[in-house]
């Protein structure tokens, strides 16, 4: 039996995906990226932005053909529009076989179960087959929710508040998944860096202490995160990834506007200048960080005072890259409510005119790379002799070779950059 994904959204959605994967893995389906040939399609959405949730919606409506085509494949629907909109889905596509929200997903393998013993009849009873993962990037959730109340934001009402997985189970489980094969592990949270178990070895244990730990894991070799908040971007977390050769030099941190009146409107516990003092202290210690970071324009009352406060942040903080979103109102949270409203129009010339400075800066920083020796772990082979990866510093790359194969770390000379991806040698 086979089972298409489609994940829309951020990483912590593709690492839900991976784990819901596992389970049907278990339960006998092989994964597929041909829609015909599915038994089972599970589509797992995301609300952050409206178009995010109708990007969702039409695919999720598209299916209403495949359905018909095989009425005894399974749909499955589940993430964070499948928990804002469970009522209107259910009405809107009565063929969904499953649905599971966000904040039920430590229930989806008593669901599936659920769901695939009423089928037993028109659907044969899989064997039991082990899983074999063998992704060379492999996501760990550390934590689950979200205990900030930014206004703009919806994660909070459909993830739920914070939910710290213990130590022990993140370590087995990055030593499991170094086991498969992983190359390089992604700690996932939504404000990653607030983790704070509650059974610690120590006091004070935090963040920066899982860190140090995960990277004692024999046979790690590369460790990321995403995504840090900057309240908690302590000397302590510095000291950890700076101290740690296995932490790659990169950090994608949302700065979301460079006004204080929009942070404090935002409530985002920070300032303009907390967020550049803390990318000054990454920078004294981690001297070639790259950095990334999210931006959104057009939130409530904003000003084109404060639009070009947040340029001259961008301009300040020289960004490798940066996500730039115009604000979109998500029902049920603060900022829905506000007046002020900035019209379309202005929205969309402001994430231009953002766009075209980001992406200057981006281009800046690639040329700068060029003739540097980089290390590269190959993470993608499309068998015609070009290989693709990423550096430290996440820039994606391509390298061609004979004698490369799937999480092979090189290093490699930096020949030139195409449309933001590096081209490299092997040395
Ligand atoms: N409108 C626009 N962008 C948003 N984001 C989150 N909520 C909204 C919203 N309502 C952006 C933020 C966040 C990223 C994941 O999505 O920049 O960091
Ligand atoms: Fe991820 Fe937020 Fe989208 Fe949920 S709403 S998938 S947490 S970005």
């Amino acid at each position: 039996m086979k089972l298409l994904i489609k994940t829309f959204g951020c990483q912590m959605n593709f690492a839900d995906s991976d784990e819901m994967g596992r389970h049907m893995k278990e339960r006998g389906f092989q994964p597929t990226e041909n829609e015909e040939a599915a038994d089972a399609i599970l589509v797992n959405t995301c609300t952050v932005r409206d178009l995010a949730e109708h990007k969702a919606a039409s695919f999720i409506g598209r299916l209403k053909e495949w359905k018909m085509a095989h009425p005894q494949g399974l749909v499955i629907v589940t993430g964070c529009a499948a928990e804002r909109s469970k009522d209107e889905f259910k009405k809107r596509f009565p063929y969904i076989d499953l649905i599971v929200g966000a904040k039920d997903i430590e229930q989806f393998p008593k669901e599936l179960e659920r769901i695939l013993s009423t089928q037993e009849e028109s659907l044969p009873l899989p064997e039991l087959t082990p899983t074999t993962p063998n992704a060379v990037v492999q996501y760990v959730t550390i934590m689950r929710g979200c205990n900030y109340n930014c206004s703009y934001c919806i994660v909070p009402a459909v993830r739920g508040r914070e939910i710290y997985l213990p130590i022990e189970k993140i370590l087995a489980e990055v030593a499991d998944r170094v086991g498969q094969g992983a190359k390089e592990i992604w700690l996932l949270g939504q404000t990653v860096n607030s983790y704070k178990p509650s059974h610690a070895p120590k006091p004070h244990y935090d963040f920066a202490d899982l860190l140090s730990d995960v990277c004692a894991v024999p046979g790690t070799q590369r460790i990321r995160f995403i995504s840090p908040h900057p309240y908690y971007l302590t000397d302590k977390l510095i000291d950890s990834m700076s101290s740690n050769p296995k932490v790659c030099e990169h950090i994608h941190l949302p700065v979301q506007s460079g006004s204080d009146d929009m942070l404090r409107k935002m409530k985002r516990n920070y300032t303009r200048d907390l967020y550049m003092r803390g990318l000054e202290r990454l920078r004294r210690a981690i001297p070639n960080i790259a950095v990334s970071t999210d931006i959104i324009v057009g939130f409530p009352g904003e000003t084109n005072a404060d639009f070009q406060q947040t340029l001259t942040l961008v301009q300040e903080a020289n960004f490798d890259s940066a996500y730039c979103f115009q604000y979109s109102p998500r029902p049920g949270t603060a900022s829905a409510e506000m007046k002020e409203e900035v019209p379309e129009m202005i929205k969309e010339a402001r994430v231009n005119e953002l766009l075209a400075l980001t992406d200057s800066q981006g281009t800046g920083k690639a040329a700068k790379l060029i003739g540097t020796v980089q290390e590269i772990l190959v993470e993608d082979d499309k068998g015609d002799g070009v290989f693709r990866g990423k550096t430290r510093g996440a820039w994606r790359a391509r390298l061609k070779s004979e004698n490369l194969k799937l999480g092979d770390l090189v290093q490699a000379r930096i020949t030139g950059t195409h449309s933001r991806e590096l081209h490299a040698e092997l040395i």
